[in-house]
C-alpha cells in the first residue's frame, strides 16, 4: 500500500522485514531469559512501536516501563547532552531489565541510561535496539540485541522522527539530506 506520506521516500526496511526480524529477536530474548521475569524499559518516543511489537513476541512474564530523554534537538543534529525528562515509574532493583531503543547512534543516550540504571542494582541489564549505526559511535557501547546494523543514514518511520514528524510511517525510510519537507 503506497500512502501519500511515503511517496518519494526510499524504503530501507519494509514492515514485513521489520516484523520478521522483531519476531526473531523476541524468540532469542525468550530463550536467553527462559523462566525469568523481565522489565522492558522503552525509550520514548522512538521505541514505542518496537517495544509494542517486540513485547508481543516475547514469551516471558514481562512488564513495561518508559523513560524519556532528550538527546537530539530539532532536526538531525545532536546537542551532545543527555537529560532525563521522564524517569522510571518503578524500581528496577533486583530485576531483569531490557532497555528497548529505536537507534543506537553515538551511544550517548544508552551510555547515560546504562550508567543510571546500573546504580539501581538490577539483576541483569540488557539492551535491544532496532537499528545500530556503529560508524557514528562516540561512547563505547554495544547492544545485546540488534535488529539491523545500518550505515550512516538518517532514517524515519516505525517510531523514528525528523523534527517529530514521520513517526507513523509503517516502514523504515531514508531521509535524504536536504529533504525536510
Ligand atoms: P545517540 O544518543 O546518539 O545514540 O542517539 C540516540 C537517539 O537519536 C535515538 O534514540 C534516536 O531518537 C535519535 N536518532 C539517531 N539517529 C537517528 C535517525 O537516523 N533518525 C531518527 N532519529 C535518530
Ligand atoms: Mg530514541
Amino acid at each position: 500500500m503506497a500512502t501519500t506520506i511515503t511517496q518519494g521516500l526510499d524504503v530501507l526496511y519494509s514492515r514485513e522485514q521489520i516484523a520478521e526480524r522483531v519476531k526473531e529477536i523476541g524468540a532469542q530474548i525468550s530463550r536467553d531469559l527462559k523462566g525469568e521475569k523481565l522489565v522492558m524499559v522503552g525509550v520514548l518516543k522512538g521505541a514505542a512501536y518496537f517495544l509494542s511489537d517486540l513485547s508481543r513476541n516475547i514469551d516471558l512474564d514481562a512488564t513495561f516501563d518508559f523513560v524519556a530523554v532528550s538527546s537530539y534537538g530539532i532536526g538531525q543534529r545532536s546537542s551532545g547532552a543527555v537529560k532525563m525528562i521522564k524517569d522510571l515509574d518503578q524500581s528496577i532493583e533486583g530485576k531483569n531489565v531490557l532497555i528497548v531503543e529505536d537507534i543506537l547512534d553515538t551511544g550517548l543516550t544508552l551510555a547515560y541510561l546504562r550508567k543510571l540504571f546500573l546504580q539501581q542494582k538490577p539483576k541483569s541489564l540488557r539492551i535491544a535496539t532496532l537499528l545500530d549505526k556503529p560508524s557514528r559511535r562516540i561512547e563505547k557501547i554495544e547492544a545485546d540485541y540488534v535488529g539491523f546494523s545500518i550505515p550512516n543514514l538518517f532514517v524515519i518511520g516505525y517510531g523514528m522522527d525528523y523534527a517529530e514528524r514521520y513517526r507513523n510511517l509503517p516502514d523504515i525510510c531514508i531521509m535524504a539530506p536536504g529533504s525536510s519537507e
